[in-house]
């Protein structure tokens, strides 16, 4: 659209969209009007998929009781119904059997891929390539809508910065500017223009808040950080999430310096719904009212409703307690019936922005299911995905690309023809074992002799009694002979280890991050008979790779890619892609060094370069260095990029004046690639102490050989704010660094003063 003609048209736009907007909220007062008390509570309810739908009635118990409040319109939601059928039968109790009709909200954890799996987030997130994620959630939300699913318990936008906790896999990394980036682009993909077309569903920003700073990185655990931490690092991507229109959030588990999240007027009333003007609505987590029963703040059930409806939270997913506890709070003027009106408003508002009154069905059509799911342009976005989420860690001599034709290649390892694992945690819907393979990826090509050998074998598992899982073995060697006798003779050697599928995800925190069970040892055995060794890493967080970095030439991060993982990885191994992942979380030394995260402050000791461990004493570790193997923002390719020193256009800026910094990146490689040209600046000094270094900008280029470009950042006022000893988002004048460079460890360097 050209700007002259969307500038004529934005008035028109704007006063479009706030009449629906005021046609709506007229339609939900209409409806509060007509509602009992209890019909109101009811849509703060939401329930588990407790039967099979489209089966017969339940007889009896706890599912014949939710049944019961179904049809009674004691049910705003339900998650965990899937399928187009089913999904039209259970809205269908709502809307023909309860006196109001009001539809259901159905959710659904969406978080990479319905069926068709895309990558885990945090390998989405190392693309750095904010469009295609935008497209991955897209076609997410496309597949997963049709299947009747029409709200997301994503994207999960917190913070992380300790591997140790399973759930790292589910966000966008360690810092703030990328991941409201990402952040914002999961919203837009999720929900796209229009909320009530059938193939956009509702997102959700979660886990409000601070969920990934537990302690220890050990699940659900304690949080205590302070505002500085808390503004300037974690609330960041779920600002973003709320500007880019997500129409709920979800609060958390964890407590956040002494009050569980669930319960927290200060983040949900005070920040969310006060300063920033949220008019979405809040589910609790999982029982996590609850919970509070359980975390020693509440006395029993009905006060733990009382504080977490006092605490801002709408829905209450899976507790039980607001349909059974509120009228009684009420009744005892413990809860005013504004608060319960506010509440449901925000819930049936979103409902109508969703399309359901016009059409309950509008999400359950079993013919576009069927064109849809699996379709080309989903499978190919997939594809795509994944190959931009790989990330090339170590190429020693350049040993990859692999040569087309004339090798013998021997792929080893208990991940290398694993279908399962490629999907990773929180792929509800996907089959298992419909990834595919590393082994089949690399059958494509066939100019090479391949051979295969397990060396570690799986297991399958099923932990929980809840889902079967391919575990990696830890009591029996006897493949290894095999593989070792396969590694003598070939002339290459790809191996593929790391982490099964669900060894990551909630619930999965570690206290190792090395590779599991027998795979270090297979390993060393494997490059002890062949020096030409590509290791391939599929995991779920950052693992040690230490040794592996010293002694393997090649080592390729490929994360759990989904449904496509092994052709993506084939075609990054042959060189059909050229590698553009850069880490969006610090890779560790040790254990030890958790959390470690590139935009840490300063101390008043901040150790010294090269950092060997115990070289002089003021280094902080007496047995490892201070630095991570590999840093935030590192990756390579299979071209290389050369960078000049930074140039700036000036060196003083006023408060609404900008300073333009550039760089010359070439490309000294022989193939056409891309590379992620990284912008950190670093507030010298300031009225709290501050980073030693932020991202705050990137640009993706791609050159070809010998290809020269000038690449530009122009710097406001605004890229300087953060959260300031004045509890605000200011600026403060003074003196700030530059560094423009390959990845956060960058040392190129130039300073500027605002005045
Ligand atoms: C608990 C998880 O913490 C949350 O992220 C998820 O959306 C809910 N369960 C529903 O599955």
């Amino acid at each position: 659209m050209k700007l002259k003609f969307f500038l004529t048209i934005l008035p028109l736009l704007i006063s479009t969209n706030l009449s629906a907007q005021k046609d709506i909220d007229q339609k939900v007062t209409q409806l509060l009007s007509k509602m009992t008390l209890k019909e109101k509570i009811g849509q703060m309810n939401q329930y588990n998929g407790f039967m099979n739908f489209t089966g017969p009635l339940p007889k009896g118990g706890d599912e014949k009781e939710k049944y019961d409040h179904l049809a009674k319109g004691w049910v705003g939601s339900i998650l965990n119904v899937r399928g187009a059928e089913e999904v039209r039968a259970v809205q269908k109790i709502a809307v023909e059997k309860s006196r109001l009709g009001i539809p259901l909200i159905i959710g659904f954890d969406l978080i990479h891929g319905y069926k068709t799996i895309s990558p885990i987030p945090l390998a989405e997130a190392a693309s750095w390539d904010i469009d295609a994620i935008e497209l991955s959630a897209i076609l997410g939300a496309k597949e997963a809508a049709v299947a009747g699913i029409n709200w997301t318990f994503a994207p999960m936008v917190d913070i992380n910065r300790d591997a140790r906790w399973g759930r790292v896999m589910e966000g966008a990394g360690e810092d703030p500017y990328l991941a409201s980036l990402i952040a914002a682009a999961r919203v837009r993909g999720f929900q796209g223009k229009n909320l009530a077309s059938p193939y956009t569903i509702a997102a959700t920003a979660k886990h409000f808040a601070a969920y990934g700073f537990v302690e220890a990185g050990k699940e659900y655990n304690t949080v205590d950080i302070g505002l500085n931490t808390l503004h300037n690092m974690v609330l960041p991507p779920f600002k973003a999430a709320k500007e880019a229109g997500v129409k709920t959030f979800m609060n958390s588990f964890n407590d956040l310096n002494g009050i569980p999240a669930t319960a927290d007027s200060f983040l949900q009333r005070e920040i969310l719904k006060g300063e920033w003007g949220f008019d979405g609505f809040i589910v609790s987590d999982w029982g996590s009212i609850r919970e509070m029963v359980d975390h020693g703040y509440a006395k029993d059930e009905k006060h733990a409703g009382e504080l977490s409806l006092l605490g801002g939270s709408d829905m209450d997913m899976e507790s039980s307690i607001y349909i059974y506890e509120i009228e009684s709070l009420i009744k005892e003027n413990k809860i005013s019936i504004e608060l319960i009106d506010d509440s449901v408003r925000r819930i049936l508002k979103v409902k109508y922005e969703l399309g359901l009154f016009d059409n309950p069905y509008l999400y359950c059509n079993k013919e576009l299911e069927a064109e849809i799911t699996g379709s080309k342009e989903i499978v190919d976005g997939a594809l795509d995905m994944a190959k931009k989420s790989i990330v090339l860690l170590k190429n020693k001599n350049a040993i990859l690309p692999l040569k087309k034709i004339g090798q013998k290649i021997g792929l080893i390892g208990p991940l290398a023809a694993d279908k399962n694992s490629p999907l990773g945690n929180w792929r509800i819907a996907a089959e298992n074992n419909s990834a595919i393979s590393v082994l089949e990826g690399l059958q494509k090509y066939t100019g090479n002799d391949l051979n295969f050998a397990q060396g570690v074998k799986l297991v399958n598992k099923v932990p929980d009694g809840f889902h079967e899982e391919v575990q990696i073995n830890t009591t029996d060697k006897t493949g290894f002979d095999e593989a070792i006798d396969l590694a003598k003779k070939m002339d290459i050697v790809v191996i593929v280890l790391g982490e099964y599928g669900f060894q990551s995800g909630e619930g999965r925190s570690r206290t190792e991050l090395n590779l599991p069970g027998f795979q270090q040892e297979l390993l060393e055995k494997v490059a002890a008979v062949n020096p030409n060794v590509v290791l391939v890493v599929m995991n779920g967080r950052p693992l040690i790779l230490n040794w592996a970095d010293e002694n393997i030439p090649a080592i390729l991060e490929a994360w759990h890619l989904g449904t496509q993982s092994g052709n993506a990885i084939a075609q990054v191994l042959y060189g059909d892609y050229n590698p553009s992942g850069k880490l969006p979380m610090s890779f560790p030394r040790s254990v030890g060094q958790l959390p470690i995260y590139y935009n840490h402050k300063s101390t008043g000791r901040p150790g010294v370069d090269g950092e060997d461990a115990g070289s002089v004493f003021w280094t902080h570790y007496q047995d490892e260095k201070n630095s991570p193997l590999y840093p935030f923002g590192y990756g390579l390719s299979y071209s290389e990029f050369e960078y000049s020193d930074i140039s700036l256009s000036a060196n003083k800026m006023d408060q609404k004046g900008s300073i333009l910094a550039s760089v010359l990146v070439k490309n000294i490689g022989q193939v056409i690639g891309k590379e992620i040209v990284q912008l950190y600046i670093q507030d010298r000094f300031a009225s709290t102490t501050r980073p030693v270094k932020e991202l705050k900008g990137f640009k993706m280029i791609e050159l070809l050989p010998g290809e020269l470009k000038k690449i530009k950042f122009k710097i406001t006022e605004k890229d300087l704010k953060f959260y300031s000893a004045n509890q605000k988002w200011e600026s403060e004048p003074g003196e700030f660094n530059i560094f423009i460079g390959k990845d956060s460890s960058t040392k190129k360097k130039k300073s500027f003063v605002l005045n």
